[in-house]
């Protein structure tokens, strides 16, 4: 039985969390877990899980769940968070939260020993430097939930890394992947959020179809397989059935397939190295799809994947800038306040005007990752 804590419960990946934790009562057992602003799922979740801790974001929600449920403690606000995170019952943290917010506690999780099942790519992206040190130091593994990286952590079992030619991360291509960028001047949020492959939060959507999500993963993928950049390629792939590849210097591949459902992946996070059955899984049956198709990606018709590069490139507080610099972007594009393509258009300004500073500490890191967002905000 493995205890586990939930940082953001009511989300789509900790959602499909919990739909696995349901699945396998003998196996594993939520012990916390936190949400944002979603109190009525927290009701639900303790009422069907009856975990010891729970997070919410503000005092005001904290007081109405203590008051109804007063068996179960809980807690709030970013010091809520990281109580979750390090919850001493726990055996794994599954990461799940949304954005640099997830970085305090994955570091104090790492530093309490927690293992680590790492959703939150902008953690990573953010400070990927200080996670894989702290990781190293206290010899915590980092398991991969993202489906491309599950896909190559999968295709890496038994092979060493010193044969490894280059990481081959597969993109959907996202919502709008079929338009050029002359048709996405007039985009709107609720044809953005229409993604043709997977269900997902509103935030990773939007990112897919800037491609950011894709820049993103390029460096989470450089930290989590410590891979220099020019050793990682992105492959236009619009079924999404080959989730990643990994080529060895032999010129053999070896990818990982399987329908979208962001379930398989963090299943194999909790039960690494071993398997389960997934019962409510679609099995693949590739003579139905028939085929699969492949294109080279367009650095100029996706030009966040450009900007992601080129930050992870530069390293020390760029990665930051770009992240930060997304999230506040995306977030206003959400709230109907700039269009579609002015996303990609704020995130060159914070890059441009912004001189990267090397082995950024945490302090430095929270700093850059505040002012950009204030930066981003003086230009709406
Ligand atoms: N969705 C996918 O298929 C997928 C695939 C690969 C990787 N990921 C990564 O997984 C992470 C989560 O993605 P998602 O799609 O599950 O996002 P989501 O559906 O938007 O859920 C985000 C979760 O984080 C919580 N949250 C947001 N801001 C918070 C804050 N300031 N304090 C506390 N909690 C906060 C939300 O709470 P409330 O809703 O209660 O406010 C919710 O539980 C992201 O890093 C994403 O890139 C997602």
């Amino acid at each position: 039985m493995k205890l586990i804590s939930l940082l953001g419960a009511s989300g789509s990946i900790g959602t499909q969390t919990l739909d696995i934790i349901r699945q396998h009562p003998n196996d594993f057992k939520l012990a916390a877990f936190s949400v944002g602003k979603n109190i009525d799922l927290a009701r639900k979740i303790i009422l069907e899980f009856r975990p010891e801790l729970v997070s919410v974001q503000t005092k005001g929600d904290y007081h109405i769940v203590k008051a109804e449920f007063p068996g179960t403690k809980v807690t709030y606000g970013d010091e809520g968070l990281i109580e979750t995170a390090v919850f001493d019952k726990a055996d794994i943290l599954v990461n799940a939260v949304l954005g640099s917010v997830g970085l305090n506690p994955t570091l104090q999780a790492i530093e309490a020993g927690k293992t680590i099942a790492i959703a939150n790519k902008e953690t990573l992206v953010t400070a990927g430097h200080l996670v894989l040190e702290a990781a190293r130091k206290h010899q915590v593994p980092l398991l991969p939930v993202d489906s491309e990286h599950s896909a190559i952590f999968q295709a890496l079992q038994g092979e060493k890394d010193k044969n490894i030619e280059r990481l081959i991360l597969t993109a959907s291509g996202g919502s709008f992947r079929d338009r050029t960028r002359e048709e996405l001047v007039d985009v709107t949020v609720e044809e953005a959020l229409n993604h043709p492959n997977w269900s997902m939060g509103a935030k990773i959507t939007i990112d897919s179809a800037t491609m950011m999500n894709k820049g993103l993963e390029v460096i989470e993928a450089h930290w989590l397989f410590n891979m220099p950049y020019e050793k990682i390629d992105v492959l236009m792939h619009k079924e999404s059935i080959i989730h990643s590849m990994v080529e060895f210097h032999d010129s053999s591949i070896i990818a990982q397939l399987g329908t979208p459902d962001m379930r398989v992946p963090i299943q194999f996070a909790l039960t690494y190295p071993d398997r389960l059955p997934l019962p409510a899984a679609n099995r693949l049956a590739l003579a139905k799809i028939g085929s699969l198709h492949f294109q080279e990606m367009s650095f100029e018709r996706f030009r966040c994947l450009e900007f992601a590069y080129s930050a992870g490139k530069t390293g020390g507080t760029m990665p930051t800038v770009l992240n930060a610099a997304n999230e506040a972007a995306v977030a206003a594009f959400l709230q109907g306040k700039i269009k579609f393509l002015q996303i990609e258009e704020l995130i060159e300004k914070a890059l441009i005007r912004h001189q990267p500073i090397e082995h950024p500490e945490l302090s430095l890191i929270q700093e850059v990752d505040k002012e950009t967002r204030q930066y981003v905000h003086s230009l709406l």
